[in-house]
């Protein structure tokens, strides 16, 4: 320890779930070198992360640790909050130091440090050699689902700092919801068969394991609507079905929020849902081939919006042929007053005599599958609103025929419209217009 370590005496009030405790046990053992926390929301996963990580650079100085997210801007927004509060509780303010430059947070006097990464695949280093040089005595990696199985191959290369010094053994600890990714056939799939090797411990909570959680919150909880992210995130079910009708991939839309931009195509777009008379909201979509550059929410006349559109056109050179409006009701004159752009009316019939019922339902299963193919990228913060108005469009199939919710029924369930949503996925009209021929509009 050095000299300037704080002569105040520290005094810890962890008192940890009974959950937590079992995830302790292995973190201490000789044996496990990977636990996984799997639970529920809410089960206490991020601050057993985060007071495990706390107390080891308080108990072993000079060790250095990883607090890692698939993002760095979520681990701030979430994991990151978690650890400030332990911070604050625990009265560890003047030991604490963070490095927001850096994303190392150093405990003074003990000269510990835990090391904040980003572990989402950068298409320019899939190999993870920015991780390469980096030595660690354990990781606490949130939100393992999102994550790559490479990097949790890499990180468990990486752990061997300082380990004999201290007599420890090598520990990673994940925490994850229910998913049905790489940590389901790695981990629970295995321990629901009792055949997990020696070195992995599952650990099973729930959020009613909780019981520093507010009444509210599990009440809040318990008004989900019954289906399957119910069942994922309130009791914790790794069976959650997949419904057959979800038309989006929830994940994936969520996803596209941190996914990197694909530069297949560079072509500038826009996409414009026109507010119906008197309700919602206009919106405006700037996209950079599949890149969302920008969602505009508006209330304007169409005087006003066609004269944003074209402000919008000349700063990034969007041709008027990739313009498309749904010009149904009241937009009809839009196309008019920004000529030469696509005029869309949703309940036409399907192009190229594909079996969907109308155009709209035929480009929404098309905009879902680029959602599944990781396309769509958005340069926008995450927005649980555009994920929930996504998703509540739901497949509708009769007699081999695809459809598409009603709208009506989206803003039933909705309780408001489905505005974003419904100026997204018209981009996708773009794929059925062939790329020469000039002038070819289904529509205008
Ligand atoms: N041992 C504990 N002592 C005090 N508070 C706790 C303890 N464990 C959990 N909590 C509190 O319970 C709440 C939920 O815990 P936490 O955020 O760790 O859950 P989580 O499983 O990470 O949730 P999510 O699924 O939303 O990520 C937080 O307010 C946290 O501070
Ligand atoms: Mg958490």
């Amino acid at each position: 320890m050095s000299d300037d370590q704080p002569t105040k005496k520290i005094q810890i009030h962890f008192k940890p779930l009974p959950k937590q405790v079992e995830c302790l046990k292995y973190l201490k053992d000789d044996t496990t070198r990977f636990i996984l926390y799997g639970g529920s929301k809410g089960s206490g996963k991020s601050r057993l992360g985060c007071s495990w990580l706390i107390l080891n650079c308080l108990q072993y100085p000079s060790t250095r640790w990883m607090m890692g997210r698939a993002r760095l801007q979520d681990l701030y927004k979430t994991t990151f909050q978690t650890f400030q509060q332990i911070v604050k509780e625990w009265g560890l303010e003047d030991i604490v130091q963070i490095n927001f430059q850096r994303n190392i947070i150093t405990f003074k006097g003990y000269e510990s440090q835990i090391f904040m990464l980003d572990l989402y695949p950068d298409p320019s280093d899939l190999e993870y050699n920015n991780m390469s040089g980096l030595e660690l005595t354990g990781a606490f990696i949130d939100e393992l689902s999102d994550i790559d199985h490479k990097a949790f191959e890499i990180i468990k290369t990486l752990i061997r700092y300082r380990l004999k010094e201290y007599g420890l053994t090598p520990k990673i600890l994940m925490a994850s919801n229910p998913c049905q990714g790489w940590p389901f056939d790695l981990i629970y799939k295995p321990w629901e068969e009792g055949r997990l090797p020696s070195d992995y411990q599952f650990v099973q909570a729930f959020t009613a394991d909780n019981t520093y959680l507010g009444e509210d919150y599990v009440k809040q909880l318990g008004t989900m609507e019954e289906g399957s992210q119910k069942e994922r995130l309130l009791h914790g079910s790794w069976y959650y079905a997949s419904n057959e009708n979800e038309l989006f991939d929830r994940d994936a839309v969520t996803q596209s929020f941190y996914n990197q931009r694909k530069t297949f195509d560079n072509n500038w777009y826009i996409s414009c849902d026109v507010a119906d008379l008197g309700e919602d909201y206009t919106v405006i979509v700037l996209w950079q081939g599949w890149h969302i550059v920008s969602v505009e929410k508006l209330r304007v006349d169409q005087v006003e919006l066609a004269s944003r559109i074209k402000a919008l056109m000349s700063l990034f050179h969007v041709p008027v042929r990739n313009v498309i409006f749904d010009a149904n009701g009241s937009g009809a004159a839009m196309p008019t007053l920004v000529r030469g752009s696509v005029r869309y009316i949703p309940h036409m019939r399907a192009l190229k005599e594909e079996k969907y019922k109308t155009i709209k339902a035929q480009l929404m299963y098309n905009f879902a599958r680029h959602f599944k193919q990781a396309d769509i990228s958005f340069g926008l913060e995450y927005n649980d609103d555009v994920v929930k108005e996504l998703c509540a469009y739901k497949k509708r199939i009769k007699n081999d025929i695809h459809d598409v919710s009603l709208k009506q029924e989206v803003k039933n369930y909705l309780k408001r419209s489905p505005d974003t949503a419904d100026a997204l996925y018209m981009r996708s009209y773009f794929d059925y217009r062939p790329s020469t021929g000039g002038g070819f509009s289904i529509i205008n």
